[in-house]
């Protein structure tokens, strides 16, 4: 495999196309070959019994998962990387790898809504406590919800729904003062955009599902882990067993090559299309992370290195649901459905109202996740202003 220490005096894309493969090893083809196996075939009995080959047994790792694995330590920053079948999947193997019975754990109120089941539901079962905090919250707030019993804070930062960008640096430090782990979700910036562990974060996770991914055919998850986490979670990793298969973690390994310039193009197009709503009458508020007022852009200024394709905008108050439908259903572009991160523009109601518990959420009109695609920015600007002239339509009696 290429020797990662080799290439970080290169530039970013550069890096992209050279991680987790190894031309000279790989007969000239450029891309890793698939391994696919539960079996290792020892040759002597001391390796079968102590491990002593590269390989053991598929669950403790394959040639395919280490490639991806050694790559995005590498583009991380991290001491090691384990990886799971969905992002929802790494949300669960970090949780289990930190906390205990008895414990309490802080997690930011702007989650993407499965990580709260999570916690209600099955930590619950296991007497761990879950409080939610403001995203918003500083670096003293955080610290006085600390406990002695506070195993983990958990960040994902901007929200993926409500957007808010976290102080992420002030909370890691009062974090690490008190000896309490942080997590961070870092599905949105990836590393290229912001590195959690550089802004000392312990763990951080990716649903490699949306732009690692980037075609919308990929479940996947990445765990990248400081030394001082890494043993506990490939741990647990190893206990569980939940691994990827071989043709996921090569199809990540592809989505990599172009990432950086798929996430440029997202950037520059999720901008223009951001400014030019905000001076759309139906729309009371932008919330993109590089806009001025997003709640916590300051701190997307200064730790970010670029802005993704997914943001909110807040509709003012008093359209109809049947108006609202409308706009919804009727677009040619833009789609309806879940995730991000693929080719294709999507617009997804979000209703945090529904979830939020520490920090209510005070908009009472409809709200909508853009996800910006690789269409033609003209034709998104058009399905969208046909969206708002169906959203703006006087209602019709019915018949
Ligand atoms: C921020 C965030 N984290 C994690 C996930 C979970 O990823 P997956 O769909 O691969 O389980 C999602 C999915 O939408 C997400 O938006």
């Amino acid at each position: 495999m290429t020797n990662t220490k080799d290439i970080s005096h290169l530039g970013k894309a550069t890096q992209l196309t050279l991680v987790g493969r190894n031309t000279d090893e790989q007969h000239g083809f450029i891309n890793p070959p698939l391994y696919k196996g539960s079996t290792v075939i020892h040759k002597t009995l001391d390796s079968l019994e102590n491990n002593r080959g590269k390989y053991f047994y598929g669950t403790a790792g394959t040639p395919s998962i280490e490639s991806l694995e050694t790559a995005w330590t590498h583009l991380t920053g991290a001491a090691g990387t384990v990886l799971s079948p969905s992002g929802l999947g790494s949300i669960a193997l970090v949780l289990l790898s930190i906390v205990k019975t008895g414990d309490h754990i802080l997690i930011s109120d702007s989650v993407y809504q499965p990580t709260r089941n999570l916690c209600n539901g099955i930590l619950k079962k296991f007497k761990v406590t879950t409080e939610y905090y403001n995203p918003l919250v500083t670096a003293a707030g955080i610290e006085k919800l600390i406990r002695p019993n506070t195993a983990l804070i958990f960040l994902e930062s901007p929200g993926s729904q409500t957007m808010e960008v976290q102080d992420v640096p002030g909370i890691a430090e009062v974090a690490k003062k008190h000896g309490v782990k942080t997590i961070l979700d870092n599905t949105w910036a990836t590393p290229l955009f912001f590195k959690g562990h550089s802004h000392g974060i312990d763990i951080t996770i990716e649903a490699g599902t949306k732009y690692v991914g980037g075609h919308s055919d990929l479940l996947l998850g990445l765990v990248s882990a400081n030394a001082e986490s890494f043993p506990a979670l490939r741990n647990t990793y190893e206990s569980l067993s939940m691994l990827p298969g071989a043709e996921d973690c090569l199809a990540a390994l592809k989505g990599l090559r172009y990432l950086h310039l798929r996430l440029r193009e997202v950037e520059r197009k999720a901008l223009i299309l951001a400014k030019w709503l905000r001076s759309r009458p139906e729309i009371l508020k932008v919330l993109h992370p590089a806009l001025e007022e997003c709640p916590g852009h300051r701190f997307w200024v200064r730790d970010f290195e670029g802005s993704t394709g997914v943001f909110t905008i807040l509709l003012r108050e008093g359209f109809s649901r049947r108006n609202f439908e409308a706009m919804l259903e009727k677009t040619t572009i833009f789609k309806m459905g879940y995730s991000w991160g693929g080719y294709e523009s999507l617009l997804t109601p979000v209703n945090p109202v529904s979830f939020r518990t520490a920090q209510a959420w005070n908009h009472v009109g409809y709200a909508v996740r853009l996800q910006v695609g690789a269409e033609d920015l003209d034709d998104l600007k058009r399905d969208l202003e046909l969206a708002f002239e169906r959203l703006s339509e006087p209602s019709k009696p019915r018949l």
